[in-house]
């Protein structure tokens, strides 16, 4: 596969929206599906064999010399956030097909198998449960998570079980230890490798994320009648809450607290809002300070919601440790990161990615390619043909090379 088949496959993909505006791509909705069925095409195209999981999870198969010998696992997920970015994701699949390719091209077989993933939801933006994809096939979908639900408040458990790919499914598991790890190319989503000029970096660990669900409840009634020492307004609430979450995260660098999302319930211009619920991202590198942080917001958002007669959910919906990559897995792909470019650079990932749901199950390493002005999460996001070549080649590197 060409470098330019690989950019008008981002193209394509990029074409497959729930939305007519922007990009999205949510769990099991029907764009995702239509570019499931794309990429498994091209998953076949390259002759390697094809399955896919309930969850909409897919797999390739290039069985290598020995079938048996545990796998190499490479991938990313096909899913996008709202208004996202065509790269987030899927050129990680892309370059690993082409990679492996490029293999092929050389007339080159693998003494493992290589198995390509193409996880179906990695960013939460259905359910805010991230990783579904990756938690899938370690089969760690627990309870609390299939009842996660929806903006109409289907549950995760019955979105699977009627929505979900059920025509010709196979579960894909991978017990403990059973592989020789896995690998994610991915925009850095950052700028640091912009500013060191570089095109590429590895990973060496992946920060810890807190993901909540709050709601502030006070009481509806009348815009033009009720006095404003009687309201009890939960979106004023809320408002003082996001703001003094925002100043805890600007004292405490490198944390970093986000609100992405609110609905405000009745939502009438003169209604007194009744009920506030909100999203909370709270990431920090070291463990000890997200929890010491997560501790400090909610006694703020107590006091806050004391003082004006609210009532506060707290409701931790996701948790994710700060996950380091394999040290050995990471260092091959160093290796071959300094043969292509002749940099040698690690970077801290303040993305979440699959890896850190793989991770107590095999190792993991990733490769990140440069992305014009950091930017992510946004329709602007790009990363040069130039450096998706490199990455594309290193990963080919990587593969020739790499004998655990
Ligand atoms: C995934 O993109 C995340 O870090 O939220
Ligand atoms: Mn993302
Ligand atoms: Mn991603």
């Amino acid at each position: 596969m060409s470098l330019s088949t690989a950019i008008s496959r981002l193209e394509s993909l990029a074409r497959l929206s729930d939305h007519p505006g922007h990009l999205i791509r949510s769990f099991l909705s029907p764009s995702s599906r239509q570019a499931a069925d794309l990429l498994l095409s091209w998953i076949r195209d390259l002759g390697l064999q094809t399955s896919h999981a309930p969850d909409g999870t897919l797999r390739g198969i290039l069985p290598g010399s020995n079938p048996s010998a545990p796998p190499l696992l490479l991938g990313s997920h096909y899913d996008t956030v709202i208004d996202a970015g065509k790269y987030d994701g899927p050129l990680g699949i892309l370059s690993a097909l082409a990679a492996l390719e490029s293999l092929a091209q050389q007339n080159i077989t693998l003494p493992f198998p290589v198995h390509v993933l193409a996880f179906s939801d990695e960013e939460g933006t259905r359910f805010q449960t991230t990783y579904l994809g990756s938690r899938s096939i370690l089969a760690q979908l627990d309870e609390k998570t299939l009842a996660a639900t929806d903006a109409n408040g289907i549950t995760l458990a019955s979105a699977l079980a009627s929505e979900g790919w059920h025509h010709n499914a196979s579960l894909i598991h991978y017990p403990p230890h059973s592989t020789r790890g896995y690998v994610e190319l991915h925009i850095e989503q950052g700028r640091v490798l912009e500013q060191l000029n570089q095109p590429a970096s590895t990973v060496s660990a992946i920060a810890g994320q807190t993901r909540l669900a709050i709601t502030l409840a006070g009481h509806a009634d009348h815009a033009g009648t009720t006095p404003m020492p009687l309201r009890r307004d939960a979106l004023t609430g809320a408002a003082e809450c996001i703001l003094s979450a925002e100043s805890l995260a600007r004292s405490h660098p490198p944390a970093v607290i986000t609100v992405g999302k609110i609905a405000v319930h009745p939502g009438a211009s003169n209604s007194i809002p009744q009920r506030a619920d909100f999203t909370i991202d709270l990431r920090h590198p070291e463990d000890n300070e997200r929890h010491a942080l997560t501790t400090e917001l909610q006694e703020r958002f107590l006091s806050i919601t004391d003082q004006r007669n609210l009532t506060l959910d707290w409701n931790l919906v996701q948790e994710s440790p700060a996950t380091p990559c394999d040290p050995t897995l990471t260092s091959h792909l160093l290796n071959s990161l300094q043969a292509i470019t002749g940099h040698h650079t690690s970077l801290v990932s303040g993305a979440g990615h699959d890896g850190v749901a793989l991770a107590p199950a095999m190792p993991i390493a990733m490769l990140f390619i440069r992305c014009r002005d950091g930017l992510s999460h946004h329709p602007d996001e790009y990363a040069s043909p130039e450096d998706i070549d490199t990455g594309i080649q290193i990963l080919t590197h990587f593969l020739k090379s790499f004998t655990p």
